[in-house]
């Protein structure tokens, strides 16, 4: 039986997408490995967002193709964002790929890869393979987002992604994703609730929306009784009998009605997380960004979410370093971390992208600009995160048990609704249970707790 190994740079969505194309894999017959020796198809799925992800995808890809004593027929691609963005171009950087396929052809990734491996392994027997076939699928497909439907096979995850919507219609001067990813487009609510139900048929008790902005999802749609179509789904969502927890990423202050706040009085099973990019507290960066808001709305969402809930963890992502960037308007950033006492910030200095308005932009910021903010304001985000999470030594939390703990198989780990891990003394929890645990010590940004018998 052939086997694939797919590799996946960049955020959730990516992996999702990766999940969609190893269950067309594995209904094709093939084993999934982690072996690289042994895989017939190597696969890499990529990430545009900054340049660093792009050059680790592309370094990975080089040592991969020069392996000496790899099978002469392996198959290799490329899959997502920087196919998408780079395209043909991708054949000139390595001369043994053979394919490239972009964000709307994940569909058609199995049956490509899968006809060159079949004709390679024929052709093998009676000449040389030749290397490097060159095929690449990055066009636009109408009613792509639909095809997204398969998951892997149940493997005891108790946790899954559910894509609503593909693309983007904002236009951040630094981002890739628009062109990336296309425009934005919605999945019908009852093909999503179907998926959402059919998961829980098989023990998934915690689901993940996703989306670019998943406040914007449905849009065009009216809004009943004050509700939005997001919160709709929410509302349906949070009807499915065996479905415990519901969590989204990333939503944008952008189209975040009240209707959105409101959902954290009534709606128990959403969970006390949100994930809500910052991106910088300084309005003039904001709007050099073509961001269309002040920070003070940014922060007053946070605070009206945080009324909602009071429990409520509010995570974000912020870029340090975008053009013009003063140290007053850096000043103002952390200021506003002060301000909101985030429970995590993922901070990225910024990176310039390819035909974005913002690498564009004169007074382009030093890399040892860069690096100093990055430094200073991670100390204050962790000072701050760490405060937070020793706050909750003593109390009780209840927690998805996801699985034994990666570095000690006799210890669980699982999640609290604030989506903070925590490690389990002892294994007689079962996995897919939720259990009331109490938060015995913490060590920055792992819990550790026993249950509540
Ligand atoms: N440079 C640095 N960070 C970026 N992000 C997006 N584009 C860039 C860029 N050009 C960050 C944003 C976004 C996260 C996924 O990546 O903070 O929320
Ligand atoms: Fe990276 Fe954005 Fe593509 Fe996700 S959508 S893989 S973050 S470029």
């Amino acid at each position: 039986m052939p086997s694939v190994l797919i590799k996946t740079y960049g955020c959730q969505m990516n992996e999702r997408d990766t999940e969609q194309v190893l269950s067309m894999f594995l209904a094709g017959g093939y084993d999934i490995t982690q072996n690289e020796d042994e895989a017939d198809v190597i696969l890499i799925n990529t990430c545009s967002v900054r340049e660093k992800a792009e050059l680790k995808a592309l370094g990975k890809m080089g040592l991969l193709c020069a392996r000496p004593n790899a099978k002469p027929w392996v198959v290799y691609g490329f899959m997502g964002c920087m196919s998408q963005s780079r395209s043909n171009s991708l054949f000139r950087d390595i001369a043994r790929l053979d394919i490239v396929t972009g964000t709307h052809q994940y569909h058609n990734v199995y049956k490509l890869c899968n006809r060159l491996l079949r004709n390679r392994l024929a052709q093998h027997i009676t000449e040389p393979i030749k290397r490097g076939a060159r095929i690449c699928a990055v066009e636009h497909e109408d009613g792509f987002q639909n095809a997204i439907k398969d998951h892997l096979p149940p493997s005891g995850n108790c946790t899954a992604f559910v894509s609503i919507m593909q693309g983007c219609d904002m236009r951040c001067s630094y981002c890739i994703v628009p062109s990336t990813r296309g425009e934005e487009c919605s999945r019908p609510m009852n093909d999503i609730l179907t998926e959402a139900k059919e998961l829980v048929a098989r023990g998934v008790k915690e689901i993940t929306l996703l989306g670019q902005i998943v406040n914007r999802y449905g849009r065009d749609e009216p809004i009943i009784n004050g509700r939005g179509a997001f919160v709709r789904l929410l509302e349906a969502l949070h009807e499915i009998d065996g479905l415990e927890r519901i969590r989204f990423t990333s939503p944008h202050p952008i189209g975040f009605r009240q209707d959105l706040v409101n959902a954290y009085t009534y709606l128990p099973k959403l969970c006390s997380h949100i994930h809500f990019p910052m991106q910088s507290g300084s309005d003039r960066i904001l709007k050099l960004m073509l961001r269309p808001y002040k920070n003070e709305k940014y922060l007053n969402l946070c605070e009206a979410m945080r009324e909602a809930r009071p429990d409520l963890a509010i995570t974000t992502d912020i870029i340090v370093g975008f053009p013009g960037e003063t140290h007053e308007d850096y000043l103002q950033t952390k200021a506003a971390v002060e301000r909101i006492q985030f429970d995590n910030a993922f901070i990225f200095q910024y990176s310039p992208r390819k035909d974005t308005p913002a690498a564009a932009m004169a007074d382009q910021i030093c890399l040892r600009v860069k690096e100093e903010r990055n430094h200073d304001l991670l100390e204050c985000v962790n000072r701050i995160a760490t405060a937070r999470n020793q706050a909750l030594v003593g109390t009780t939390q209840t927690i998805l048990v996801e699985g034994p703990s990666k570095n000690n198989p006799n210890r669980l780990q699982g999640r609290t609704s604030q989506n903070k891990p925590v490690i389990i003394e002892g294994n007689s929890a079962a996995v897919g249970s939720i259990v009331p645990v109490t938060i015995t010590e913490c060590t920055g940004f792992t819990l550790y707790a026993n249950v509540q018998q």
